[in-house]
């Protein structure tokens, strides 16, 4: 047995932590189910089929969070739904923090461990480091709505795929319709091309520095979003911190602008 190829298995499967201090060998340990039940004429119970685009494709999708008229429903509409199986290896669904009337929306990727277990997003390095760089350009985390693209942890920190995107976009759609903010930002290149599909596959160091029209299900007309390096980049690739900060001053220019409205919290 390669017991590498079996813990990385695991971690992909998302065992990535520890929940006892200390180890359990598991390996004399009496088995739950007595041998005596264990028969080999017995074939093994097959998982049931996970619900995984059963009751919930992206149509339903649509349809749930376009049903939802204040933050409360769309919370309780994506808690109750179904469709996307990252809802199911996650522990809790990381919805959103901030102000209900953010004059701006920051956009991550998914939940990391920390949030998971939370509940709240970017509250882990990159979460900290994020607001390092709001704080950099005066601006209180505690001011913005930040929302993950999905809002589940995808298992051992993975990219979502692009279907789990799709289902969870018109939630994230309806959810800035509903805050109805000036402008966004786009952390990553997952955030970014979910919000800007005319971006296509290109990466995120084309996309950023710019703010680019974003058309939002629901909204009258297109919002400004400033598409930037996501902080969990930055953290692995410090060489592209001058970028960011680019892009930093950019939103402070907004923020300093005539055009922010601020709201009072
Ligand atoms: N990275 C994200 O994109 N979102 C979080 O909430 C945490 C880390």
């Amino acid at each position: 047995m390669d017991v590498l190829a079996a813990l990385r298995l695991q971690y992909e499967w998302g065992a990535d932590e520890a929940l006892l201090d200390a180890p359990q060998d598991r390996r004399g340990a009496t088995p739950a189910i007595p041998p005596a039940t264990l028969s080999p004429a017995t074939p093994p119970a097959r998982p049931s089929p996970r619900p995984a685009a059963l009751p919930g494709g992206p149509a339903e999708a649509a349809r749930a969070a376009a049903a939802c008229h204040s933050l409360d429903e769309l919370k309780a509409a994506l808690d109750g739904f179904t469709g996307c199986a990252l809802r199911d290896t996650a522990t809790q669904l990381v919805f959103a923090e901030g102000p209900e009337d953010a004059r701006l929306v920051i956009i991550g990727e998914a939940p990391g461990a920390e949030e998971d277990r939370a509940g709240r997003p970017f509250i882990g390095a990159a979460g900290q480091l994020l607001d390092r760089m709001l704080g950099s350009i005066g601006l209180d985390r505690r001011r913005v709505r930040i929302i993950n693209t999905v809002p589940w942890r995808p298992p051992g920190n993975r990219a979502p795929s692009e279907s789990e995107i799709a289902l969870c976009l018109p939630f994230l759609h309806r959810h800035i319709a509903l805050i109805r903010p000036q402008r966004l930002v786009t952390l990553g290149a997952i955030a970014t091309r979910a919000l800007l599909p005319e971006a296509g596959n290109q990466g995120i160091r084309r996309l950023r520095g710019a703010w680019r029209p974003a058309t939002i299900q629901d909204l009258d007309s297109p919002l400004f979003c400033l598409p930037s390096y996501h902080p969990a980049y930055l953290l692995r690739t410090p060489t592209a911190k001058p970028e960011s900060w680019q892009d930093l001053l950019l939103l402070r220019e907004w923020l300093e602008s005539g055009d922010y409205h601020e709201n009072v919290i």
